[in-house]
């Protein structure tokens, strides 16, 4: 429940976000359950994908860790591989993909929390983008982000070091 309100809170004033993440908690919940048990979801589960992966254009696979807090900022084209890992009170934006750099390959992204990613990123294999870091629109990540680090650019680059405590 209390990602769902986290959630709810993130995407305040944008209810297609709030929706569609409250479907997500949802299915995420009910493939949660132990075996057999959340084959008693499964017509749920494939209403979620069919309104929210096939219609929306919003893959957000209902196995994947998502932390409280996500921002789901217009969501079309959206595409998050189930074994990639979501921080809390991160950003994601309509066309951004993160996955495995092959379908042979299994290692997918780690997002930290407070992540910020443009629209059009893309982010492949097996990076850690660390608490804070922003990722720039159009931006294909594929080596490590620093926390607090701005990249931008293909290949992603640093256009902003993290701040320095003082
Ligand atoms: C990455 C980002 C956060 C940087 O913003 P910023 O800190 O204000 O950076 P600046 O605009 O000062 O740009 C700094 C440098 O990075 C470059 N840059 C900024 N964003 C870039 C991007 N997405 N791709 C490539 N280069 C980029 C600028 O051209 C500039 O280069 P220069 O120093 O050679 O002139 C921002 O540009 C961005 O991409 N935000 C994504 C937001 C988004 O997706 N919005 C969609 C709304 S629907």
């Amino acid at each position: 429940m209390n990602r769902i309100t986290c959630d709810w809170a993130a995407n305040r004033g944008n209810p297609k976000g709030q929706i569609v993440l409250v479907l997500f908690r949802l299915a995420h919940r009910v493939r949660s359950l132990p075996d057999p048990w959340w084959l008693l979801g499964a017509p749920y589960l494939a209403f979620y994908r069919l309104l929210v992966e096939w219609l929306l254009g919003i893959e957000l696979r209902f196995k994947t860790v998502v932390g409280p807090g996500l921002r789901l900022y217009h969501g079309q084209g959206l595409v998050v591989h189930e074994r990639s890992v979501i921080g809390e009170n991160c950003t994601l934006r309509h066309g951004t993909t993160i996955g495995n750099k092959s379908a042979e390959d299994s290692d997918c992204p780690i997002l930290g929390n407070d992540v910020d990613v443009g629209a059009q990123a893309i982010v492949l294999g097996a990076v850690r983008v660390g608490n804070g870091a922003v990722i720039g629109a159009g931006a294909v990540v594929v080596k490590d982000v620093p926390a607090g680090a701005t990249v931008a650019g293909n290949p992603a680059r640093i256009i902003r070091e993290p701040r320095r405590a003082d």
